[in-house]
């Protein structure tokens, strides 16, 4: 029997989806929280689809043996790769973000709206669908953004390096009319402070981090799993890589050090 005094399974490729766990802490403060990172196997956005559905089970696995209740996918490309799979194949609710179209296409005024995301979530049948079911009349431009996972992992987040790297990828979208752009990376928000320079006070940058937070307070409410007391939550890190690196990227986010673990293959 699963019980509500379980905690919620978060995962990324990475360091990312902490941009995800600081919504989920915001908007459920009493939920105990494991999150882990997939650093070792990082970046997933140009891997082969195979290869991130085995992570992501993975992933879901170590969590499910840590007592997880409900898994959020805290990775757009895992989601657009892997998600069916998972929710196939483990029982507890799964909660996943994916790139936030339907927002930006409310949002949008120039009827052009951009997507910062993995090359494989670009290429998925997934975002092809939601781009279908949701951005009618408007144009979707999707920028695939090599190079910068791989900058937030290693923690340079505002750097020149990264900042002409962001120019590149966010420029094209200008020139096309942008005046909307999504992060549909979950590492993205990471570098919203340079992205916000780039682009300028017109353009309105929108990670769906929040909204995903909302949906898993629904899910849970819906399953009789909100965890019942006023108590602060605590917060598990851990990662497949390196856990003092993990630890100096995590800080930024988080706002305060917190103890990262290594998980150790089986
Ligand atoms: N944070 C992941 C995402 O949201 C990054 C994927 C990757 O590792 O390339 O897509």
């Amino acid at each position: 029997m699963t019980s509500s005094d379980q905690p919620i399974g978060v995962f990324d490729s990475g360091v990312g989806g902490v941009s995800v766990l600081r919504e989920i802490r915001r908007e459920l403060p009493a939920e105990d929280l494991v999150y882990v990172a997939d650093s070792e196997y990082a970046p997933y956005g140009d891997r082969a689809a195979a290869f991130i559905i085995e992570r992501s089970i993975t992933m879901v696995q170590f969590l499910e043996h840590h007592g997880a209740k409900a898994v959020v996918v805290a990775c757009n490309t895992a989601t657009g790769i892997a998600v069916d799979t998972l929710r196939a194949r483990f029982p507890m609710p799964i909660v996943a973000i994916e790139p936030a179209v339907k927002p930006a296409v409310s949002q949008t005024r120039s009827g052009v709206i951009g997507v910062l995301a993995t090359t494989q979530t670009i290429s998925s049948p997934r975002f092809s669908r939601l781009v279908d079911a949701h951005a009618a009349g408007v144009r979707v431009v999707a920028q695939a953004s090599p190079g910068l996972v791989e900058q937030v992992e290693a923690g340079d987040l505002a750097s020149a390096t990264t900042r002409s790297l962001v120019e590149q990828y966010v420029r094209p979208l200008l020139d096309q009319g942008a005046d909307t752009i999504v992060l549909g990376c979950t590492h993205y928000p990471f570098l919203t402070a340079v992205i916000e320079d780039v682009v300028g006070p017109d353009v309105t940058v929108i990670d769906p981090a929040v909204a995903v937070a909302r949906e898993l307070r629904r899910r849970l409410q819906a399953n009789g799993l909100l965890a019942s007391g006023t108590h602060a939550g605590k917060e598990w890190f851990w990662t497949t890589g390196q856990p003092e690196q993990a630890q100096m990227v995590i800080r930024q986010l988080w706002g305060k050090t917190v103890e990262v673990r290594r998980v150790v293959p089986s």
